[in-house]
């Protein structure tokens, strides 16, 4: 048996998903640029896919640009917020991924916008205090926090955050990857001026994903060439990736409700039957299944003869599970974000992460494996 509860690294695509891309592929292979028919049945299935996706999170066609993924959609908002719109200082968290922090951290150290990071407390949450605090003392500022941490599960306030963000002038982004097809993102609702999101982590293709931008905000084009996407990204649309997520975020918001009480049940019997069976497990970040990111449980394992075999022991046994984000090479060791938050170093972080694929006999199938890998 091998079961897979690695679905924030990245989730099996949905078959319903691949006919429609298949479908395109076959049939549809104009560029959308081009004026003839053949470009104008491509281009008209993108703009399809581009009013869906906007219907899905209550924002406006025009705001939906389309990218490779994640990464290159956190990469636009803070390079072009500091080369396009004026943004001198930064506000952002120890704990966000690499796409964000990595990105930040460049534009501090070439001395384009300084970097101030908000405190956070052993569990990954925000100190919203800190947070006002940063804001009235850099007005103007871009705010980027994500969403859930994809390593712990922790989850934002994000009006909270955007309010305090509204109130003191600064541009308010937010990585949603973890959280888009998972939770209802309503971006006037919610108050942001940017978000990030990526097909793959609700069972869409890898290498498509899109920004939000707020009308108003004028970002631009960090690769140069044609005029696509309104002049924000040159190059030929993937025509096939963006009807695949599409098609994959209307599925994942269909079956919202359904999968949010069945994964959040899957957490708490994990975590009730982990706990009930591995003496001295603790759990990192929030892990009340109802306020924390449901698809996300990260264990602190007690030291153990297992140690930095964990993982490899855990996928020799059939169990496919993570150490943190999936960029950490498989050692909980290297996590900036179980650093940021104090993680013992002589105890194992293991995450566990759970997808609509994920039955309650996988679940405790890995519990089984868990705790004969750490008693061996
Ligand atoms: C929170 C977060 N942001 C960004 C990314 C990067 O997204 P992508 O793989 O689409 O570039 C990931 C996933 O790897 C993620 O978990």
């Amino acid at each position: 048996m091998r079961v897979y509860l690695d679905n924030a690294a990245t989730t099996p695509i949905d078959p319903e998903v691949v006919i429609a891309m298949t479908d395109v592929l076959s049939n549809v292979y104009g560029n959308p640029s081009a004026q003839h028919a053949i470009g104008r049945n491509a281009k008209g299935l993108m703009e399809i896919s581009r009013r869906k996706i906007a219907e899905l999170i209550n924002a406006k066609p025009s705001e939906i640009l389309f990218t490779s993924g994640g990464t290159e959609a956190d990469n636009i908002v803070i390079r072009s917020s500091v080369r396009d719109l004026g943004v001198k200082h930064i506000i952002t968290s120890p704990i966000e991924h690499h796409a964000v922090l990595s990105t930040v951290e460049e534009m501090h150290h070439q001395g384009l916008a300084e970097m101030h990071l908000v405190n956070i407390n052993d569990e990954g949450e925000i100190d919203y205090k800190h947070l006002e605090e940063l804001a009235t003392t850099y007005p103007g500022s871009l705010i980027t926090l994500m969403h859930a941490n994809n390593e712990i599960g922790t989850l934002l306030d994000i009006k909270k955050a955007s309010e305090i963000s509204k109130k003191h002038q600064c541009l308010f982004h937010s990585d949603t990857v973890q959280t888009m097809g998972h939770y209802k993102i309503d971006v006037q609702e919610m108050g942001m001026d940017f978000l990030a999101c990526s097909a793959h982590k609700f069972n869409g293709p890898k290498g498509i994903g899109f920004l939000y931008l707020k009308s108003n905000q004028k970002l631009k084009s960090l690769i140069t060439g044609g005029g696509q996407e309104k002049n924000l990204r040159a190059g030929t649309e993937n025509i096939h990736g963006i009807v695949g997520l599409a098609r994959a975020l209307e599925i994942s918001n269909s079956i919202m409700a359904e999968k949010q009480k069945r994964l959040q049940g899957y957490k708490s019997l994990m975590k009730d039957l982990i706990e009930s069976q591995i003496p001295g497990v603790a759990f990192n970040g929030v892990a009340e299944p109802d306020k924390s990111l449901y698809t996300v449980l990260n264990v602190s394992l007690p030291p153990n003869p297992a140690g930095e075999m964990l993982l490899f022991k855990l996928d020799i046994d059939g169990v496919c599970a993570s150490g943190g984000s999936a960029c950490s090479s498989g050692a909980s060791a290297g996590s900036h974000v179980l650093a940021a938050i104090h993680h013992p170093d002589d105890r194992t972080g293991v995450r566990f992460s759970f997808g609509k694929y994920t039955t309650e006999e996988d679940i405790r199938f890995a519990v089984d494996v868990l705790k004969k890998v750490i008693s061996e």
